[in-house]
């Protein structure tokens, strides 16, 4: 008979333990531990004795039948999606409360519901009359949209079951989902680990899109096991800072199209609206004249973006100077600032550092450490970046500055954006004729740009 044991799952590993402890020896993770009920049958049988079925094999060029994708109707979020949503998969958006998951959500079910697709949405947070409030606020009124408000996942998984499957299923929030053979709380390890489990395995036999929206943990991490990533086809994250207007949904694993995919929004009254344009958007307020602003042209995914990087470099009495950073690595900006200090001798140890991406737009990419060069460079010496130029390149450790990818696409969108100079590391041919490119083969050469006389 099954004996009822109460164990301690790590709410980032999903390891467990029998006995509560502070520190979790798998991930390391401190405080992480929290007590579940879990029915364990003893130690676990060996697999000895009953034979299986065979499995069948087949080769890679045996043709298949590729449902066609489902396009929401969204273009910036079916870009995110790598190309609209795959029948039969499971996707998995987290993001901080209150950025808007329920809401480009609604909007997309809206769409797709008003363009005739079988959609239903199911929330366990909101009650009906809420959703429909803010249906009627998105002009979405009349969406044959399927709405449910349902937290038992049995409940969920017959309704589901009836008839003909649904194309597309909503499950706001994975988190409050409760599954009633599992003897835990909604939200813990082991509830959503089965809840998301039965939904996904519902979305492979039926072919229905199943999206499910997880809340985040205070570090940015979707909440519940690690391995509800794992488990998912494709996971993305809502991204951008409430103060801003800019939402980005950015793609990080994705089984079916690329990562680092953006899909670019725009928070206003009416729900959200897709920004087709991001650069035009991430520049509205740039200032070329003042010191310390540079415009770096990055790659996002497959697209071209420009955005400002800020910087503001001021001389410090403190033992340790401040070095605070928003929308760029930290690591990364200290690794330039000795690069610049080593190579170039700028003697910037003694100096508090700011940095900051506008627009609330997150820069992974080591193209920009030219461009962060040029804003703490500028504002160092109190001159602005030379006018309509944007800059790009990637700093190695000697000083050099290395080439990055799709230069033609980057020097392609600042043309485009009327910008007529570039910074940039040693091209072949410049391939765009109306950009008046300018090589840095090394950071002494950015400084020369704003010391030309040498340094103080
Ligand atoms: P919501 O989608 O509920 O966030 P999440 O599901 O990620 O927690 O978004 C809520 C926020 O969005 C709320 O703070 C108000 C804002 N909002 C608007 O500004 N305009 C709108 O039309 C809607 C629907 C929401
Ligand atoms: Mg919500």
């Amino acid at each position: 008979m099954a004996k009822k044991l109460t164990s301690y799952t790590c709410t980032a590993c999903g390891a467990s333990y029998v006995r509560w402890q502070g520190k979790c020896d798998e991930c390391g993770g401190w405080n992480t531990l929290s007590e579940e009920k879990a029915a364990v049958s003893g130690a676990p049988k060996g697999l000895s004795g009953k034979k299986g079925s065979r499995v069948s094999f087949v080769s890679l060029d045996t043709p298949l039948d590729e449902a066609p994708r489902l396009m929401t109707g969204i273009a910036e979020f079916d870009r995110a999606l790598g190309g609209g949503l795959v029948p039969g998969s499971a996707i998995l958006i987290g993001g901080d409360p209150g950025i808007g998951k329920s809401t480009i959500l609604l909007q997309a079910m809206g769409k797709m519901a008003i363009k005739g697709e079988d959609c239903v949405y199911i929330s366990g947070e909101e009650a009906t009359a809420q959703i429909q409030m803010r249906a009627n606020r998105l002009g979405l009124k009349g969406a044959p949209l399927k709405l449910g408000c349902e937290t038992s996942l049995r409940d969920i998984l017959t309704t589901l079951d009836e008839g003909k499957p649904p194309r597309v299923v909503v499950i706001d929030s994975i988190q409050t989902l409760f599954a009633d053979h599992v003897e835990s709380a909604p939200g813990t390890v082991s509830q959503v680990r089965v809840c998301a489990h039965e939904l996904i395995s519902f979305a492979k036999r039926k072919g229905t899109v199943v999206l499910l929206v997880g809340h985040v943990t205070k570090d940015g991490q979707i909440a519940g096991p690690r391995v509800l990533e794992h488990m998912v086809d494709t996971v993305l994250y809502f991204e951008g800072d409430r103060g801003h207007q800019f939402r980005i949904l950015r793609a990080v694993k994705n089984r079916f199209g690329g990562t680092d995919e953006i899909g670019v929004f725009e928070m206003t009254g009416a729900g959200l609206n897709e920004v087709t344009n991001p650069s035009a958007l991430f520049l509205a307020d740039h200032n070329a004249r003042e010191p310390g602003s540079a415009v770096f042209a990055g790659i996002e995914g497959s697209r071209p973006v420009l955005v400002e990087i800020q910087a503001l470099v001021a001389r410090s009495s403190a033992a340790n100077p401040r070095r605070a950073v928003v929308g760029w690595d930290g690591g990364r900006l200290a690794m330039v600032l000795a690069v610049l200090d080593a190579r170039a001798g700028l003697g910037l140890a003694g100096c508090d550092v700011y940095l900051n991406v506008a627009g609330g737009l997150k820069i992974t990419e080591p193209a920009a450490d030219l461009a962060v060069a040029a804003a703490l460079i500028s504002s160092l010496s109190q001159t602005p970046v030379p006018d309509e130029t944007v800059v790009f390149g990637e700093i190695s450790l000697s000083g050099d500055v290395r080439n990055v990818s799709q230069t033609e696409a980057r020097l392609k969108e600042s043309a485009k954006l009327g910008f007529s100079g570039a910074l940039t590391p040693k091209v072949k041919k410049n391939p765009v004729k109306t950009i008046k490119q300018q090589t840095i083969a090394r950071v002494g050469d950015l400084v020369a740009q704003f010391f030309p006389h040498g340094l103080p």
